[in-house]
């Protein structure tokens, strides 16, 4: 390829990428699959790293992040970034509309729209391109988080052709999608982290986080909800937003009823109350509805307070709160041995449910509202899933109750618990004997992302480890036939089953055996990369810090946890008695060499769905073969390789240029 051929297909690649990235992010109506895109963005990321004085600003690479930043700078706003003034009644709304009345002649119309609850950015665009986001900050100034907003695939880096003025600021909240949330949090469980609290801080902490790779990855999104700047070409809100949607912004639809103009204080009204009903089954948390007059000369005749403009007014849904008796405190003790103390609460309807525990999360928490046996609480559903203790009925506490105290030992095993420097949980140590953290760990490792073994979950585990069968990971690989069958549900078939299904995890490939481990921090990814790095548990318990450190994406936390774990001796052993079951500790060496040349240097392109593989597994495939994969048929592509629902462009494009086609099963032969 020529260097103006390249030019041109940065050029195009980064039109086209860009636009995927809109139908998908912005519109919900994705065109190509994941796969395809994957492969052009993989094709565009290898031309700029051939080419990079042609590569764009806003090149669609970016949103996968990767830039490190130490300090972000502090920048001043252009404008001002207001907060809303808060009312937590509708009367409040009627006085609101009242005021406003008694200031303006003439008809006021309202637009009504969600109040996100995230953090708030301003993203400055100067001829159409992004220039930098912006944090609240003081309102005056704040920091400028680019690299990482950049990776927030909804937000455009150049905008559609439109009437946008040559520079404007574009404000909105950025939040974490409650699924996201979620995800990420069942991430850090099963690599024994402490959980995120909810998806509102969560959202501010990524944002403020020196890698942008792993903010790309978290999956933040953002709604817009306004725009600063001189001679805006528009007369109200309404119109602002619905220009913003032209031009590639994502922003509150009608049709979703995100966003309503209201010409009578009974329409608000109507948007709030059904808001109020409905929000819990929104995809993301709101935690009010904003109302702001829709008419620009309006609102600019009604001005501003210090701090707060007078032509919009928040009303925040009060979150759900009742009070009940904190009957006790119960210390569980997880797998990698955090205690965590929960609220027994005398039973009590909150929000539809029944609530009997609230989390207190650590010792710092008990200590925040200084617990008392029988105190009269204050719970609530907020953004957590878990509901909460907000607050003490001090009158209500009777002059003789006890404080609670969170013990020094570990209510399960009676070790001395231990709290690191700069943590705020306490930990049992007692790794290998405290009954909670050796069924904990068994459970993790018996799981379905782990050694995935049937028959072996939860209840098994407990029934195993009652009758003193199982007291340790390496005792699931000892267990016999005759010692099971006197149990209670042990028939010979379920034995059977169960026996199998150990024999076959025997089998599972070592990244998933690492996981299985259950070493502190070493979730599923992690486990891969160390699997894939080290090549064997023998040279991974041998690797000094620098050389765990060295491994990309693994900092000195998971290397230190590493390390630890394999400093205990009992941990060694158990290596080895895994070994001796005939467990896989090292990576299949066919896995990762390339298994022959059948299709060295050719270039394949791969379009719609298969049988036999997996869209990443069809790639892996093609390059362990000694092929290429490549996202776009050309004069070059040796073959296009077509499943059901083969993009009809490339077909069309392959036959033009006369590239032979191949069905899945002529590949298949071709490997054979
Ligand atoms: S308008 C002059 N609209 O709520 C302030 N704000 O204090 C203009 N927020 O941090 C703000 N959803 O980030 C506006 N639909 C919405 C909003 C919204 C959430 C946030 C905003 C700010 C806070 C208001």
């Amino acid at each position: 390829m020529t260097a103006d051929e390249a030019k041109k297909r940065i050029d195009q690649l980064t039109e086209e990428l860009n636009h995927h990235n809109y139908l998908y992010y912005v519109k919900s109506e994705p065109s190509i699959s994941d796969f395809d895109f994957d492969m052009l963005l993989e094709e565009l990321i290898r031309l700029e790293a051939q080419y990079p004085e042609w590569m764009h600003a806003d090149s669609p690479s970016q949103r996968v992040g990767g830039d490190i930043t130490k300090d972000f700078p502090v920048v001043r706003h252009q404008y001002p970034m207001m907060s809303l003034s808060n009312s937590y009644s509708r009367e409040e709304i009627v006085e609101f509309e009242n005021r406003i009345k008694k200031l303006i002649d003439g008809e006021i119309e309202y637009v009504c729209e969600l109040k996100y609850d995230g953090v708030a950015i301003s993203v400055a665009y100067e001829n159409g391109k992004f220039l930098r986001a912006v944090t609240r900050g003081d309102g005056e100034q704040g920091e400028d988080i680019s690299p990482n907003v950049k990776t927030i695939r909804s937000i455009p880096l150049r905008l559609h052709k439109g009437d946008y003025p040559a520079h404007f600021e574009i404000r909105g909240e950025i939040y974490f999608p409650r699924a996201n949330f979620e995800k990420l949090n069942k991430e850090r469980e099963e690599a024994g982290e402490p959980l995120f609290a909810n998806p509102r801080n969560t959202a501010s902490g990524t944002l403020k986080l020196q890698d942008s790779a792993i903010v790309a990855k978290r999956g933040l999104d953002c709604f817009l909800y306004g725009m600063a700047g001189e001679n805006l070409p528009f007369k109200t809100h309404f119109e602002s937003i619905q220009s913003a949607g032209n031009w590639g912004f994502k922003v509150p639809k009608v049709e979703d009823q995100f966003i309503r103009v209201c010409k009578s204080i009974s329409e608000i009204m109507e948007f709030i109350d059904w808001w109020d009903e409905k929000r819990k089954s929104l995809w993301f948390d709101i935690d009010g509805i904003v109302i702001k007059v829709n008419d620009y000369r309006q609102q600019q005749e009604l001005g501003f307070t210090a701090k707060s403009p007078r032509w919009a007014i928040a009303y925040k849904f009060k979150a759900e709160q009742v009070s009940t008796t904190l009957e006790s405190i119960s210390y569980q003790v997880g797998r990698t041995g955090a205690i965590t103390p929960v609220a027994n609460l005398t039973p009590v309807l909150l929000a539809g449910t029944m609530v009997k525990r609230a989390s207190l999360h650590n010792a710092d928490q008990m200590e925040k509202w200084d617990l008392h046996h029988h105190d009269t609480v204050f719970v609530e559903k907020g953004g957590e899933i878990i509901p909460k203790i907000v607050g003490v009925d001090l009158a209500k506490r009777t002059s003789h109750a006890h404080r609670f105290i969170f013990p020094d030992k570990c209510p399960e095993c009676g070790s001395m618990l231990q709290r690191k420097e700069g943590e705020a949980q306490h930990f049992c140590p007692n790794e290998s004997a405290c009954p909670p953290q050796i069924k904990g760990k068994m459970i993790h490792f018996t799981s379905r992302k782990a050694m995935d073994i049937e028959g072996l979950g939860e209840e098994t585990i407990e029934q195993l480890y009652g009758a003193g069968l199982i007291r340790d990971i390496g005792d699931i690989y000892e267990l016999k036939k005759e010692r099971l069958l006197p149990l209670e549900r042990m028939a010979e078939k379920s034995v059977n089953n169960l026996l199998a299904g150990i024999e076959q995890s025997k089998s599972v490939p070592f990244e998933r055996v690492l996981f299985a481990l259950g070493i502190r921090f070493v979730g599923e990814t992690v486990a891969k990369k160390l699997a894939r790095h080290f090549l064997s548990i023998s040279k991974l318990s041998a690797a000094r810090l620098e050389e765990l450190t060295a491994v990309e994406e693994i900092g000195e936390k998971i290397a230190q946890s590493v390390r630890e774990w394999f400093d205990e001796p009992v941990n060694l052993h158990l290596v080895d008695r895994l070994k001796q079951a005939g467990l896989q500790l090292e990576v299949d060496p066919e896995s990762v060499k390339p298994k022959g040349n059948k299709l060295k240097g050719m270039s394949i392109v791969v379009s719609g769905v298969f049988q036999s593989f997996s869209r990443d597994g069809i790639k892996e495939v093609i390059e362990i073969n000694g092929g290429k994969a490549s996202g776009s048929v050309s004069k070059k592509t040796s073959f296009l390789l077509a499943g059901e629902e083969a993009g009809p462009s490339k077909l069309e494009k392959a036959k033009e240029l006369g590239v032979k086609i191949i069905t899945e099963e002529e590949f298949k032969q071709l490997l054979a």
